[in-house]
């Protein structure tokens, strides 16, 4: 059995530590918070636009040359934290680091007080976050303790499903499988319950639903089905810190996806990333709450005015994670 990442099997980044990893709470704080003024008011747009403000205020405020190589979109579609947008106050200067970021991951869920929303980002040096494409990614993931290689895209469903029962010495039917509840997932939903695999239908946040994986207290064994490409890069930036194997293949529907990726430098479409593929080096990952979770527990607003949060922040050269529960006073 492979342990979980081990300190030192992760150079450490001297780029990365002139950004500090406390700073990356902040904000990831700064979007959870704004946008949990808009839980449960229908408002997918308004709770997202609330959270990209002050998740790239609070990046303008850090000492680094950042850019955003996965976010709100391209640039002639999201008017701030698209991709390729500069951030930070030391352009030219401070360490330049590349920033995946995703301020609501779970819009809908936020708008309907759903479970699992996050203010999430990851960041490493320069060139070592994969350019994913805003396309769909086929994925599997598994948490740490099994043998590296266990899950295969190029394998089926029950195939993958017996290798992990196997190395955890269960019966395939012991297993619990997270899948976004689409209809796209119609034959993957039929091919687990004719396995008699267990399976938790997410309504969304499939960054939430992956990483649940590698947490014994949600007792989700793997992860499987199509979500976002971006969200798939996130996702691996938190395995990479705390272990686990994530594969994933980028899906295209149409030409106009096949020529994204191409501009993103994606040659081999039908590549199967592997998750130093998509996060490299060292890295750093933080997630805050927004609503409650299987990971964080969401923004909460105490009767005299104090904001309390939750976050985790995590980093792969150390191997380190952080629960950060913040208490925001109103100033007095
Ligand atoms: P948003 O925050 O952009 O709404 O994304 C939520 C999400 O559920 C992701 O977690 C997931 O990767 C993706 O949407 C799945 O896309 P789709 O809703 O098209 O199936």
């Amino acid at each position: 059995m492979t342990s979980p990442v081990s300190a030192s099997t992760v150079p450490v980044s001297t780029v990365l530590d002139r950004v500090l990893v406390l700073e990356m709470v902040r904000v990831t704080e700064a979007a959870a918070i704004s946008a949990a003024k808009l839980i449960g008011r229908g408002d997918e747009k308004a709770a997202d636009a609330a959270a990209v403000e002050a998740m790239r205020a609070a990046l303008n405020e850090l000492a680094m040359d950042g850019t955003v190589v996965i976010g709100e979109g391209e640039r002639d579609e999201a008017p701030m934290l698209y991709i390729g947008e500069k951030v930070g106050s030391a352009q030219g200067t401070g360490p330049r680091i590349d920033i995946a970021l995703d301020p609501l991951e779970g819009t809908t869920i936020t708008a309907k007080a759903g479970p699992n929303a996050l203010a999430v980002l990851a960041v490493a040096e320069e060139g070592n976050l994969l350019n994913a494409p805003d396309v769909y990614m086929d994925k599997l993931a598994v948490g740490p303790g099994y043998p590296d290689g266990i899950i295969d895209l190029n394998k089926s469903v029950r195939e993958n499903v017996e290798a992990v029962a196997g190395a955890k010495g269960v019966s395939p039917e012991d297993l619990i499988i997270c899948v976004l509840d689409r209809p796209r997932h119609a034959d993957l939903i039929a091919e687990l319950r004719a396995i008699g695999c267990g399976i938790q239908l997410i309504p969304d946040g499939d960054v939430a639903g992956v990483i649940a994986t590698t947490n014994e207290d949600t007792t989700i064994d793997m992860y499987m089905g199509s979500g976002g490409a971006p969200e798939g890069v996130l996702a691996a930036a938190a395995l990479r810190c705390v272990g686990g194997q994530f594969k994933g293949r980028l899906l295209f529907r149409n030409d106009d996806e096949k020529a994204r990726a191409r501009k993103w430098g994606i040659t081999d479409l039908n590549k199967i990333y592997d998750l130093k593929e998509l996060a490299k080096g060292d890295c750093i990952f933080a997630a805050t709450g927004v609503t409650d979770g299987s990971l964080l527990a969401g923004v909460k607003h105490r009767k005299d005015g104090t904001m309390t949060t939750e976050t985790v922040v995590m980093r792969a050269s150390s191997g380190t994670v952080r629960w950060v529960r913040g208490e925001h006073r109103k100033p007095r």
